[in-house]
C-alpha cells in the first residue's frame, strides 16, 4: 500500500534514502566499489575504449549524468543514445564498446531492441535494471540491479536516483582501475556517496518550503528550467517530471543557449526554475539568471548552500545541503521531484497515473 501517503509518488520520493542505501551497501567492500557479488568482472570496465548508454525517458536522463561524470572524471568517451533512435542512427559500435542499457522495468521494447542490436554488432552489454529477471536483464551479459523496490507511480523517482547511485559506483570503479584515482581518492569518493542518504533526508525535511514554491506556479502555462553542465542534465529530468505529472509545458535549456532563441519566450511572470550547484559554473549561471530576471521572469532558485552567499532577494530560494559538486545532482533531483509532485497534487490530478502514460512501454 501507500503507507499512509496520498500517492505512491510521494511515498517513493520519501523512500529514496533507504533505496540508495540498499543499492550501494553490498557493493562497497573496505571502502571501495566491488561488483563481485554481481558477477561483473573488472575487465568489463578496462577492455572498452568507448561506452554507450541506451535508454528512454528518465533512465536516459540518468545516463546523461553518468556521461558527464565519466567524461570529466574517467576521461573515457561516452555517448547517450535514445533507445528508439539507436539502431536507425548507424551507431559506431564494436567489440571495444561497452553498451549500458538502463531501465527501471527491464521491459521497455525500444531499450530491449537497442540492446539486441548492440549485441549483434559484438558490443559487450551491461544493464542497470530494477526488476529482477526482466527481459532486458535476461538479454544482457551482465546486470547491476538497483534496489529501489517496486516503483508503482508512473513518474519515475527512486528508480532514477538508484540508477545514479549505481553509476557513481561504476565511475569510482573505472577511475580506480584505470589509474585516474588512487585507492585513497576512490575511498573518499565512495565515502561521499555513502553520505547521500542522510543528505537526501535533509532535502526531504525541506518539503514544506518546496510546497510553498509549488503553489506559486500552479497557474503557469509555460515554464523554463535553466542551468549548465550537471545542472542542465538534472533539469532535463526535472522538466520531464513536471510536465508529465502537472501538464505544465516545461522546457529545460542549457543557460548559455538562451540568447540563441528561447529567451524570446521569457516575459513578465514567466516562471524560471534554475539550479546552481557547481562552483565552476556558478558565476555564468547567475548572470544568465539575471538576464531572464531583467525580462520579468519569476525565478525559483535551487542553490547549493555553500554557494548561496550573496543572492538577489527577489528570487525564491531553496538552499540545498552541501555535498561535493559531483554529488549535488542527488539532493537537487529530490527537490525537483518534490516540486513536480506538489504542483500535480495541488492541482488535484491523479499524480500516480498521468493521462496518456503507461508504466511500461511495450510498443515501439
Ligand atoms: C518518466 C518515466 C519514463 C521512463 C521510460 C523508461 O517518469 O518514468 O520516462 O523512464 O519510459 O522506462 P524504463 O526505465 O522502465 O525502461
Amino acid at each position: 500500500g501507500k503507507n499512509g501517503y496520498p500517492f505512491y509518488m510521494e511515498k517513493e520520493i520519501m523512500e529514496q534514502p533507504e533505496a540508495i542505501r540498499n543499492t550501494i551497501k553490498d557493493r562497497i567492500v573496505n571502502g571501495l566499489p566491488d561488483f563481485t557479488s554481481d558477477g561483473v568482472p573488472d575487465s568489463l570496465f578496462t577492455d572498452c575504449d568507448r561506452i554507450c548508454v541506451v535508454a528512454c525517458g528518465t533512465a536516459m536522463h540518468a545516463g546523461l549524468v553518468a556521461q558527464a561524470l565519466v567524461k570529466s572524471i574517467v576521461h573515457v568517451q561516452m555517448d547517450v543514445e535514445l533507445a528508439s533512435e539507436f539502431m536507425y542512427s548507424d551507431p559506431v559500435i564494436d567489440e571495444k564498446t561497452l553498451v549500458i542499457a538502463v531501465s527501471q522495468s527491464g521491459e521497455t521494447i525500444d531499450t530491449l531492441e537497442a540492446l539486441k542490436y548492440a549485441k549483434r554488432q559484438g558490443a559487450k552489454c551491461l544493464s542497470v535494471i530494477n526488476v529482477k529477471g526482466s527481459s532486458i536483464a535476461r538479454e544482457s551479459d551482465y546486470v547491476l540491479y538497483t534496489a529501489a523496490g517496486p516503483e508503482i507511480a508512473v513518474a519515475s523517482t527512486k528508480a532514477y536516483t538508484t540508477q545514479l547511485s549505481v553509476f557513481y559506483l561504476v565511475v569510482a570503479k573505472m577511475a580506480l582501475l584505470r589509474g585516474v584515482y588512487t585507492e585513497e581518492q576512490t575511498k573518499s569518493f565512495i565515502a561521499e556517496l555513502e553520505r547521500v542518504p542522510e543528505v537526501m533526508q535533509k532535502v526531504l525535511e525541506k518539503r514544506r518550503d518546496i510546497h510553498v514554491i509549488a503553489k506559486k506556479i500552479l497557474e503557469a502555462k509555460d515554464l523554463f528550467m535553466i542551468g549548465r553542465g550537471l545542472d542542465y542534465s538534472i533539469l532535463l529530468e526535472g522538466s520531464l517530471k513536471l510536465k508529465e505529472v502537472s501538464y505544465i509545458h516545461s522546457e529545460a535549456y542549457a543557460s548559455g543557449e538562451l540568447k540563441h532563441g528561447p529567451i524570446a519566450l521569457i516575459t513578465t511572470n514567466t516562471p524560471v526554475v534554475a539550479t546552481v550547484t557547481q562552483e565552476k559554473l556558478m558565476s555564468k549561471e547567475l548572470s544568465n539568471i539575471k538576464e531572464v530576471k531583467s525580462r520579468g521572469a519569476d525565478i525559483v532558485l535551487f542553490i547549493k548552500e555553500a554557494l548561496s552567499g550573496d543572492l538577489d532577494t527577489e528570487y525564491q530560494v531553496i538552499k540545498l545541503p552541501d555535498m561535493q559538486d559531483e554529488f549535488m545532482v542527488l539532493p537537487a533531483s529530490v527537490a525537483l521531484q518534490l516540486l513536480a509532485y506538489y504542483v500535480s497534487s495541488d492541482k488535484g490530478f491523479d499524480v500516480d497515473k498521468p493521462r496518456n502514460l503507461a508504466k511500461v512501454v511495450t510498443v515501439e
